[in-house]
């Protein structure tokens, strides 16, 4: 009798001390077979990057049975930016968090579609209660980093519930996950151009290890959903079934910002 298919598994941001990391070491623990990546092998924010490693990745497998999204940026932590930091032409949370998971997932999902029923997981934050429609439809908005940053989340609370809502019948499951406040490196670079605050949050970086989630421990709540296939598809703090924020279920909203999507996910590279 032939061995059982090996589970596949894609974690994106899995850097050192990240929820990245953290989460594919369970996986890997659990026998899965979890390709890793970190800037250097896939850019989220470059879809030449994207579109090249979607096209390895189903080089090399025939299906996928669970995407984890973890790769994310939240910079200017100290709010010092008065203008949106552009990258190809986007907010840089938007460009990255946002776009670049989106084109990341679309490009993936004949291989999600191809098993018994593949996982995608948004990690995204409780902070998607900052964003707002406005900006998710790119009306004028006054600049605020950390209102952009909760912007890109609601973005993919919006895209998870629409995954779940679009291929839910071929035995998709789409879920959008707070991962707790977790000591990682989100800090360190989001502090980048904040030399003093970067050296005063060292400091206390014992502090913080203490008084925050470990990666490991945020990890075991969002492995247990990822591989439960009776958690409910939604949006969860840890691995705890809530309402996102009132903005997340704007169904018009969602409707377009699908249509925005397509349109750029068309637009040629
Ligand atoms: N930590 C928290 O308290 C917290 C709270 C709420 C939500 N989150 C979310 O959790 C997720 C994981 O964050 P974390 O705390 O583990 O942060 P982290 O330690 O900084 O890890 C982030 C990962 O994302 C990768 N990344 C950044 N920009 C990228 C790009 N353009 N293309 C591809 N990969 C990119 C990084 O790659 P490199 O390794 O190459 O740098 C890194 O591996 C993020 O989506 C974040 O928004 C975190």
């Amino acid at each position: 009798m032939s061995a059982a298919a090996p589970r596949r598994a894609i974690v994106t941001g899995a850097g050192p001390r990240s929820i990245g990391r953290a989460v594919a070491d369970a996986l890997i623990a659990d026998g899965w077979e979890v390709t890793v990546t970190r800037r250097d092998t896939l850019d989220l924010a470059d879809r030449a990057s994207v579109a090249a490693f979607a096209t390895s990745y189903a080089g090399q497998a025939d299906r996928l049975d669970l995407l984890v999204n973890s790769a994310g940026i939240h910079l200017d932590l100290g709010s010092r930016w008065k203008e949106p930091q552009l990258l190809d032409g986007h907010e840089v949370h938007w460009r990255t968090n946002y776009l670049g998971t989106v084109d990341l997932t679309t490009a993936l999902l004949p291989l999600l579609l191809a098993g018994a029923g593949g996982t995608v997981v948004h990690v995204v934050s409780q902070l998607h209660d900052r964003g707002t429609t406005d900006q998710l439809l790119g009306r004028p908005v006054a600049y605020d980093s950390w209102a952009s940053y909760g912007t890109s989340k609601l973005g993919l609370v919006h895209h998870a519930a629409l995954l779940a809502e679009r291929y839910g019948e071929q035995g998709l499951r789409a879920l959008s996950v707070h991962p707790g406040a977790v000591s990682t490196n989100i800090a360190a670079r989001g502090l980048e151009t904040r030399p003093l605050l970067r050296r005063l949050r060292n400091l206390a970086l014992p502090l913080e290890r203490r008084t925050l989630m470990t990666p490991e421990e945020s990890a075991a709540h969002l492995v247990r959903i990822a591989t439960d296939p009776s958690a409910e598809p939604g949006y969860y703090r840890k691995s705890r079934r809530l309402d996102p924020a009132p903005a997340a279920a704007d169904v018009e909203a969602r409707a377009q910002l699908a249509a925005r999507t397509e349109e750029w996910l068309a637009t040629p590279q």
